[in-house]
């Protein structure tokens, strides 16, 4: 590699990345971005919600086109446009929160229109988080159901601004109601608050929209392994045997893809490299994570798919993966909606024949783990909540020892894909 190879390299790759800022610099195309990772889209919906023409808003999308930020998919005479991956709802919210921090401006702006009469400060990601787990609250998703029905934050109940006021009495008195609604910068929960606040209720609006948590979660894994020896965090395992007698005994030749979700610094790759499998895998939230268990494998590492990402999310291929691993992360779903995501994940991507690995918290396990609630299964229940398409064929039950030596019930679950 010549220094002038070098330097073109550099102007190419720039350039590209600077393609993705140019068309980030408009507020039309950023708020066309919000709304999109609220929900899909058609150009004549989203010409009425940001006020301006169709042709505008068609020449904004295409310009969003050619950078890869969205895609569009044809529904009879419509074509919907939807954002191009989740990440791209999370680099939103990034940049809104970016904006936020550092510009003062912005803050005085958002500070006199979201100003509350009750002088109240709106919760913060972490403060809905404390609130949420202590079950003191009642959380009320006040965007549009469809937006709800693409996602929204575990445990919160949909109702749209637009029926706030007709479904009013469902709602519990004894206890406060959070609202939120797609971000920021959104108008909808702070008008939810005021008109709950006029019939009586105490109210309060969190700032904080379902992919802003989404960032945190990831920042809450890769705090964890930023602050913790991989072998000192509770559920670190020298070996993982009961999913290696499963793999060994599966039959699976050396070229088969097996990913390990959520395997975080897990030694299990290790353990497959030197087994001869050839097509690993390693997803994690956490990048923090991946690192650590790159380094561990030195070279060796450089034959390993190494993926940052959200199991919840399609990551791979349809019908790609011979072997889909778990441990530990299917029981942080608590909620119905990312369950169903991660099995809608989980069947795209596992091949007819192939096989799933979930490992959870027992009947008896503890019921959080690194701080996050949990929901704990019985190992002959697993395939019941993965739901149809699965085949149980072995279970068993396993006493894990953390490093300081508490038992954890674990309970595991072999599947194949029918
Ligand atoms: C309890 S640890 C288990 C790690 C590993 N499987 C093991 O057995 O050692 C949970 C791991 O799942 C990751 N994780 C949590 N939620 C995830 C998600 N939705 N998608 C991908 N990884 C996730 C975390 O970063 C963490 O590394």
């Amino acid at each position: 590699m010549s220094q002038s190879n070098s330097r073109a390299f550099k102007n190419a790759a720039y350039s590209h990345i600077a393609e993705v800022g140019k068309a980030l610099s408009s507020p039309a195309r950023i708020e066309i971005l919000e709304l999109l990772a609220q929900a899909p889209r058609t150009v004549e919906v989203l010409a009425g919600e940001i006020s301006q023409s169709v042709a505008n808003t068609s020449h904004h999308l295409q310009a969003l086109k050619r950078a890869h930020l969205v895609t569009t998919e044809r529904d009879g005479l419509y074509v919907i446009y939807s954002l191009a991956g989740g990440d791209i709802a999370e680099l939103m919210a990034q940049l809104q929160s970016v904006a936020a921090r550092h510009s003062a401006e912005l803050e005085k702006l958002k500070r006199e229109f979201f100003d509350d009469p009750a002088g109240l400060e709106p919760l913060d990601g972490d403060a809905l988080l404390d609130r949420l787990r202590a079950g003191d609250v009642v959380l009320l998703d006040v965007r549009p159901e469809r937006e709800y029905a693409e996602g929204h934050l575990p445990g919160a109940l949909s109702m749209p601004l637009s029926v706030l006021e007709s479904r009013i009495d469902e709602l519990p008195r004894d206890c406060e109601v959070v609202a939120y609604c797609r971000g920021p910068f959104c108008t909808f929960s702070a008008e939810a608050v005021r008109r709950l606040r006029e019939r009586g209720f105490e109210a309060l609006r969190a700032d904080v929209s379902v992919h802003s948590l989404s960032v945190r979660q990831k920042e809450h894994w890769d705090e964890v392994y930023r602050s913790k020896a991989p072998d000192s965090v509770s559920w670190y395992r020298p070996r993982l045997e009961q999913s290696l007698a499963w793999i060994e005994a599966s039959g699976l030749g050396s070229d088969a893809h097996i990913v390990d979700v959520g395997g975080g610094a897990s030694t299990l790759v290790d353990d497959l490299v030197e087994r001869g499998f050839e097509r690993l895998s390693v997803v994690d939230l956490s990048e923090e994570a991946l690192a650590h268990s790159r380094a561990r494998l030195g070279d060796a590492a450089a034959d390993v798919q190494w993926v940052v990402g959200d199991a919840t999310t399609r990551l791979f291929e349809e019908a790609s993966i011979d072997l889909w691993h778990d441990r530990a992360v299917f029981h942080f779903l608590t909620d119905e909606t990312r369950r169903d995501a991660y099995v809608d994940a989980l069947r795209a991507a596992l091949r007819s024949g192939g096989f799933a690995i979930i490992a959870t918290f027992g009947p008896t396990g503890p019921e959080r783990c690194s701080g996050l609630p949990v929901t704990r299964y019985a190992s002959a229940d697993i395939a019941a909540a993965l739901g149809e398409g699965f085949e149980l064929i072995d279970q068993a039950d396993d006493e894990h020892v953390t490093p300081w030596g508490a038992p954890q019930d674990f309970a595991y679950a072999l599947l194949r894909r029918v």
